[in-house]
């Protein structure tokens, strides 16, 4: 089976913390929490992640993999990333490649003005023994049912939701959930076996082909973003006509800079 725990919490302060305990007091991998609101929801970057109660879908997940190694754990982000962007399409109706990722893992759409719009973000924290990901919890929350007029003002420019989408359909966030589940299994039973499809991820990827600024600490990078580098996950940026590949890790912001963005910047 597949889930050895699955529990729905009406608020809760974060599924992270929930999950990490559980997997400390030994529960058995896939564990899932999900929650209708939490009030310590954490993002990446120790950044908060808001969303009004039965707005989102707030889940998180623990593994315990067997067979995964240290260079390999960013690909747990990516499975649950691309189950759910799959899952989504689906529930909210929506047009095969409506959506895609920002690198690494968030889930965007193309907003009104050519700019990327975030409905999804992805947490992953995982627990290394020597060279391998011991266990892991990864977090993902995806606006579904966030009405526009609701969207906090200073981000209602860059974010959207399922029912956004989909010009107005409801969406349940239970029947999301199910939805990735279903799409979640033979992604992680496949890289437990060593698989993955990074071609797939890889042809997502909507940060490809733009220009990008990243922030390394105090460093910043501005290039065209190029590719992945499917081993590592790394995103290519193109610099001065020099390739580097920046790791996912290091990156204190990636800032991709949409078609409205793009005038002005020095050919
Ligand atoms: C990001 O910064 O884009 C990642 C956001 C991850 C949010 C999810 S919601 C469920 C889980 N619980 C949390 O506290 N965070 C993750």
């Amino acid at each position: 089976m597949f889930i050895s725990r699955l529990e729905h919490f009406a608020s809760v302060d974060s599924t992270q913390g929930v999950v990490r305990e559980w997997l400390a007091d030994g529960t058995p991998p896939v564990c899932i929490a999900f929650a209708d609101e939490q009030t310590a929801g954490r993002g990446r970057l120790d950044r908060q992640w808001v969303a009004p109660r039965g707005a989102a879908l707030l889940v998180s997940a623990g593994f315990v993999p067997e067979n995964l190694a240290l260079r390999h754990g960013w690909r747990l982000g990516a499975v649950v990333a691309m189950a759910m962007l799959d899952a989504a399409e689906d529930v909210a109706g929506l047009r095969d490649e409506a959506l895609g990722l920002k690198w690494p893992n968030d889930i965007v759409a193309d907003g009104p003005d050519g700019r990327l719009v975030k409905v999804a973000g992805v947490l992953g924290e995982t627990v290394a023994e020597g060279d391998s990901v011991a266990t892991a919890v990864i977090g993902i929350g995806i606006n579904a049912d966030w009405t526009a007029a609701d969207f906090p003002p200073e981000l209602a420019t860059s974010m959207s939701s399922l029912r956004e989408l989909s010009g107005g359909r409801p969406i349940d966030p239970e029947v999301l959930l199910e939805a990735w589940l279903a799409r979640l299994e033979p992604r992680v039973e496949a890289l437990g076996s060593g698989l993955f499809d990074a071609a797939s991820w890889s042809t997502h990827q909507r940060t490809t082909g733009r220009w990008v600024d990243i922030e390394l600490g105090d460093a910043l990078i501005s290039g065209l973003a190029v590719g992945i580098e499917p081993e590592s996950g790394a995103l290519l940026v193109e610099v001065d006509g020099v390739q580097r590949a920046i790791d996912s890790g290091e990156v204190t912001r990636c800032r991709v800079i949409d078609d409205v963005g793009r005038r002005g910047r020095p050919a």
